[in-house]
């Protein structure tokens, strides 16, 4: 297997074998002292320092510029980052547990720094979007935290297949590609993150209150899953995501976002999910075995399989 350090294994999207390894050999139960050290030290240790004012944006030709500025997600792409930030910084900032606090606050910094490398490809490009920058601190931030980490989880699944298709496709050049690469990795990071950080905190509560909190996960997952549904059946209609800026915006991420990335090619949802599948598993490959994997979406988007012939 080759080791790599894990800032230069993010920065090779293809490695084959390529890790990251906690240095601490054994098994390592969840929610131990071991853990919280196994997932933290993931997060900080694969820190990729690029900073997004040097980011050299390629020229585009025409035609792929205009397939830049027609897509119609980027001022809630912008809004998405901007409240994740927040959120994840309320929750550093109530966290007691330094370790834990400097990986949070470390998250929060990456999604900050994804916003500006959004905004200045918007600006570079002359794209013209209309974000809403208000935003209300939450009067619960782990509650706001369990939403939001569901919520990376199910966008984060769906935008690796995207990716994929993007480069496969050559709907944009590799260039422009390659500048997106370390952010697409770092949400894998995140969600990989947030879901061990669930567990561990799920095991210092008292073990009377463990069930309320594992019914708050619950709620977080269940709420942020029922958006995307209906977001999903919003795209799937010739009204698509009518009504609402969030439902027009995401619907069109996961289902038209489909089509115009894949080049004109007609994909079915069932080849799309499968696409996201195994961009999943081949990027959280690059973490060590023993930290706990995000689920939910696969095991959802396993169960649907059969079905997903039906809808095209
Ligand atoms: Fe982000
Ligand atoms: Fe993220």
């Amino acid at each position: 297997m080759t080791e790599l350090t894990a800032s230069a294994a993010d920065r090779v999207p293809d490695a084959p074998g390529a890790v990251w390894r906690f240095a601490r050999e054994g098994r390592i139960r969840p929610g131990s002292e071991g853990h919280k050290q196994l997932f933290c030290r993931m997060l900080l240790d694969t820190f990729d320092p690029y900073k997004p004012a040097i980011i050299p944006w390629p020229t585009l030709a025409p035609d792929a510029l205009a397939r830049l500025t027609a897509l119609p997600f980027w001022d809630i792409a912008v809004e998405t980052e901007l409240h994740t930030s927040k959120n994840m910084q309320a929750i550093a900032d109530t966290t007691r547990d330094p370790l834990i606090r400097e990986a949070i606050a470390l998250n929060a910094f990456e999604e900050r720094r994804h916003k500006v490398v959004l905004e200045n490809m918007i600006r570079f490009y002359g794209i013209a979007i209309e974000p809403d920058e208000s935003f209300t601190p939450p009067p619960d931030a782990e509650w706001s935290y369990l939403c939001t980490g569901y919520g990376e989880c199910f966008d984060s699944f769906f935008s690796f297949g995207l990716f994929r298709l993007a480069k496969d496709s050559g709907y944009f050049p590799a260039e422009l590609i390659e500048v997106f690469e370390p952010v697409i990795q770092e949400e894998a990071r995140h969600i990989l993150f947030f879901v061990n950080w669930a567990v561990w905190a799920q095991a210092q509560h008292n073990v009377l209150l463990r069930p309320a909190f594992a019914g708050r996960r619950f709620a977080a997952l269940a709420t942020r899953a029922w958006k995307r549904m209906k977001f999903a059946k919003g795209g799937v209609g010739p009204k698509a995501g009518e009504g609402s800026k969030e439902g027009k915006n995401n619907s069109a991420m996961t289902i038209e976002g489909r089509n115009f990335v894949a080049g004109g090619e007609p994909l079915t949802i069932k080849s799309f999910m499968k696409l996201c599948l195994a961009e999943n598993d081949r990027r959280m490959a690059r973490y060590d075995a023993r930290l706990v994997r995000p689920l939910a979406m696969p095991r959802l988007v396993k169960a649907a399989m059969p079905f997903l012939g039906l809808v095209g």
